[in-house]
């Protein structure tokens, strides 16, 4: 079993390029079924989850290389496979995104409830009541579900009763080939939707409204080849962020969006860090010593982002106060709370709520990631402790980060990749 073993204490001193967005690649890739040419992606992050992505591809007949690091150019199935296996569909949520694209080309599709992080109860009936809309057909099957459009998709008049990126993406991208105008309304406005939104009007889409909650499409014929650049992603930035919070020292994270980032950055420097736009991106100083920050809500973009609650968590487990972080968006987000415990700290759960007590002092423990950003957190948490900890899981970790590990390492953290064994954890 693999493990990173983490020796904290140390601040964190250096820049690093912020890599392209995972939420925003999965649904790239997927949107790439529904073009009839190469699509070249460049600022693809190599992360398991997009290795699952272009396995997805793969089965359904797509051929995906990659040409140089960070790149992947994908050829489109002529005629796309009418099923996703169960065993693809499980390794990730974003599997998901592959039903509308494939519906969009071939009318019918086989595909099986997807898996992912286990943050609560995530269904997916605002994906399944909008396609109805524009025409699908379900049929459940045990864990498979049988979608068709026998009279191919159209447009439709679709209310979201909550922004959900997910559902947002999947309506979008089953609208710019459908029949006729679609509205979606109630849309989320996540910088990653815009992302898809973008790279689908690249690909000769048709779509208003861009960025807002309104969304406009008018069906087209078919979606060209097309070279698009992923966006980049503003957790993994949030990430390292709250680290050097956490631990004091220095960062600068080039190619950051101050403003995909502004509500983590106004709660750190709420924690007291000093952190300033650039030329380049985001620099953020701490010299270790927080103060908590009271309550904290998360919600949809542009509040505090759901995925960067349990990073923010992490940073505050030091800090001089109380904070009190709620997540509106998914039941079960704070599961690394026990972590955190593990590691010294005083954090408890109340429903959706974590609080947390600020201690002087964390130490080293035996932590296990509960799930992706969970996990990233308790990387943070034994960061900021003195001693040695080794956490395990890293399976989730790696959905969502290209090197964790070697991240912290190159801001001068004592960080590694190890095989359980030689970490002397048995
Ligand atoms: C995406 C992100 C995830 C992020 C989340 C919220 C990707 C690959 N993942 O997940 O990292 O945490 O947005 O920003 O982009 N819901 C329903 N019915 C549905 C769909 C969603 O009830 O049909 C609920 C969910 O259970 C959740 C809320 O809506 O409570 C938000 O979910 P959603 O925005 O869809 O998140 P995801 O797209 O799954």
């Amino acid at each position: 079993m693999e493990g990173i073993r983490i020796c904290g204490g140390r601040p964190l001193r250096g820049s690093v390029q912020v890599p392209g967005a995972k939420n925003a690649v999965l649904p790239v890739l997927a949107a790439s079924i529904l073009c009839r040419g190469p699509v070249t992606l460049e600022n693809v992050p190599n992360l398991s989850d997009v290795a699952a992505a272009a396995r997805i591809l793969q089965a359904l007949g797509g051929r995906v290389s990659q040409p140089a690091p960070g790149r992947l150019r994908v050829l489109p199935p002529e005629q796309p496979g009418r099923a996703v296996p169960r065993r693809l569909m499980q390794a990730m949520r974003s599997s998901l995104f592959f039903l509308a694209p494939v519906l969009s080309r071939t009318s019918q599709v086989q595909v099986s409830l997807p898996g992912g992080c286990d943050l609560g109860a995530r269904p997916i009936d605002m994906h399944l009541h909008g396609l109805a809309a524009m025409g699908a057909r379900f049929a459940q099957d045990g864990q498979a579900l049988l979608a068709s459009a026998p009279g191919g998709l159209r447009g439709a008049d679709i209310t979201l009763r909550y922004p959900s990126v997910g559902a947002t993406e999947t309506l979008l991208m089953a609208a710019v080939c459908a029949r006729g105008e679609t509205m979606i309304r109630g849309a989320a406005i996540e910088p990653e939707v815009t992302d898809l939104a973008r790279f689908l009007q690249a690909a000769g889409a048709c779509i208003t409204g861009v960025g807002t909650r309104r969304l406009r499409v008018m069906g087209v014929q078919m979606l060209q080849g097309v070279r698009w650049r992923i966006c980049p992603d503003r957790i993994a930035a949030a990430t390292v962020l709250c680290a050097a919070a956490a631990c004091g020292g220095r960062v600068a994270l080039t190619g950051a969006v101050p403003d995909h980032c502004t509500a983590v950055v106004r709660a750190l420097c709420r924690a007291g860090c000093c952190v300033t736009a650039t030329e380049t991106g985001i620099a953020l100083e701490s010299d270790g010593r927080l103060r908590g920050i009271g309550a904290l809500l998360t919600d949809v973009y542009p509040a505090f982002p759901t995925d960067a609650a349990p990073l923010l968590a992490a940073a505050l487990l030091r800090a001089e106060g109380e904070s009190a972080i709620t997540d509106t968006v998914f039941e079960n987000r704070f599961a690394c709370a026990a972590g955190f415990s593990a590691l010294g700290a005083v954090a408890g759960i109340l429903g959706r709520t974590v609080t947390i007590r600020g201690v002087r002092g964390l130490h080293g423990a035996q932590l296990a990631a509960p799930d992706l950003r969970g996990g990233a957190a308790l990387a943070i948490g034994a960061l900021a402790a003195e001693g040695e900890s080794l956490l395990t899981g890293v399976e989730h970790i790696d959905r969502g980060y290209e090197d964790l590990a070697g991240l912290f390492a190159g801001l001068g953290a004592d960080t590694a990749r190890v095989r359980r064994r030689e970490a002397g954890a048995g």
